[in-house]
């Protein structure tokens, strides 16, 4: 496996069609629009049906991202799926997203590393690939947020929403696509953004589900800080592992959790606007899904080419963190 590489055969992406405007959430929550444009960046985001679930949006965006390759489902060799909001425990939503597909050769398994998901995926495909071991590779990140969403908390109900991107990846021996890849975590913060019942932890109980553990908690304020710092950090190591430097980027692309985090981002690595991929006002954040929806949206624009250069950098639950340069 000499000098063999990875190269993005193809990418698609899937949202849901119901749109939860800022308007909508004030007749729910004690906020508005003024409030969530200045403090978040969001306008809207997307809400699956209640008979939607993450493998359903998963698949859909598999589908596209297969045409786009040219690959028939039984030409994957590996299924992962970057998820914090699995359709269940068990079987993985890779499993059922396999079923619905018809990819029976491929092997299958989710990822738990919240927002950062699809870059510590994009990781495994990588040393997969180069190691031999598999040829192509679907990976996905999908979320259905919603369904982990405390409608009643208007500190994080404001903030997320549905929606899921794939990449199919393959070998090459010629121009490889995933340049560097650097990853981070720490769990000493792990109190500040998490889903605290139902697990291990806090068994599903008539308690833990009064007491709403079933929905997911973050310390925004806290979150904020620790995600400017991590992100601009790891997106320097991504860009130095691949020997390259800002002014050689066509395009960042960081997590879409907040403007203002993704603001001071660009202010640090000194990247222009036109540089900084922003759709967090259509979607909000969209957990692991975000950087690879925002990916194949800014292909399908033309906002990149073929050969150009581009970063993708997120921050999550975890806390973890991580920055790819890859080749378009
Ligand atoms: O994807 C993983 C990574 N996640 C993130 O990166 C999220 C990071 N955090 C954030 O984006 C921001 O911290 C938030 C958008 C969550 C909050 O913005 P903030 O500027 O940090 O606000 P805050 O938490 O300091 O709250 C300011 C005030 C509070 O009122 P008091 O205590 O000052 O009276 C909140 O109760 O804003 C209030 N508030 C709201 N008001 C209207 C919080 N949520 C809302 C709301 N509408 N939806």
């Amino acid at each position: 496996m000499e000098n063999c590489g990875v190269k993005i055969l193809g990418t698609g992406s899937y949202l849901p069609s119901r749109v939860l405007t800022n308007a909508d959430l004030e007749k729910m929550v004690q906020t508005s629009d003024e409030w969530i444009t200045t403090r978040t960046g969001i306008k809207e985001r997307r809400i699956a049906d209640d008979k939607t679930a993450t493998s359903d949006l998963a698949v859909e965006a598999a589908k596209n991202a297969l045409k786009e390759a040219g690959l028939a489902p039984t030409d994957i060799d590996a299924i992962i799926v970057a998820t914090v909001t699995p359709d269940m425990f068990f079987p993985s939503t890779a499993c059922l997203v396999q079923k619905q597909l018809g990819a029976s050769k491929a092997a299958c398994f989710d990822l738990s590393a919240a927002c950062t998901g699809f870059i510590y995926g994009l990781a495994c495909a990588k040393s997969f690939i180069e190691s031999g071991m598999f040829s192509n590779i679907l990976l996905i990140g999908a979320e259905t947020l919603s369904k982990i969403t405390d409608w009643n908390d208007r500190n994080t109900c404001v903030l997320f929403g549905d929606g899921a991107g794939a990449m199919v990846l393959g070998r090459t021996s010629g121009q490889k696509s995933v340049l560097s890849v650097h990853l981070g975590a720490d769990g000493n913060y792990e109190s500040l953004l998490k889903l605290p019942g139902g697990g291990s932890r806090n068994p599903a109980t008539a308690k833990t589900v009064e007491e709403r553990l079933h929905f997911m908690k973050m310390e925004g304020r806290e979150v904020f800080k620790v995600a400017v710092m991590k992100m601009s950090e790891a997106a320097e190591k991504a860009l130095e592992i691949a020997g390259k430097k800002t002014g050689d980027l066509a395009l960042v692309i960081p997590h879409q959790a907040n403007l203002r985090i993704i603001e001071a981002i660009a202010k640090r690595m000194a990247l222009p606007a036109e540089k900084v991929y922003v759709n967090l006002h259509k979607y909000g954040n969209v957990s692991a899904a975000t950087t690879i929806i925002a990916l194949d949206e800014a292909r399908k624009e033309s906002r990149v080419k073929p050969g150009d250069l581009v970063e993708l950098v997120a921050f999550g639950g975890g806390f973890t963190w991580g920055a790819t340069v890859i080749q378009l």
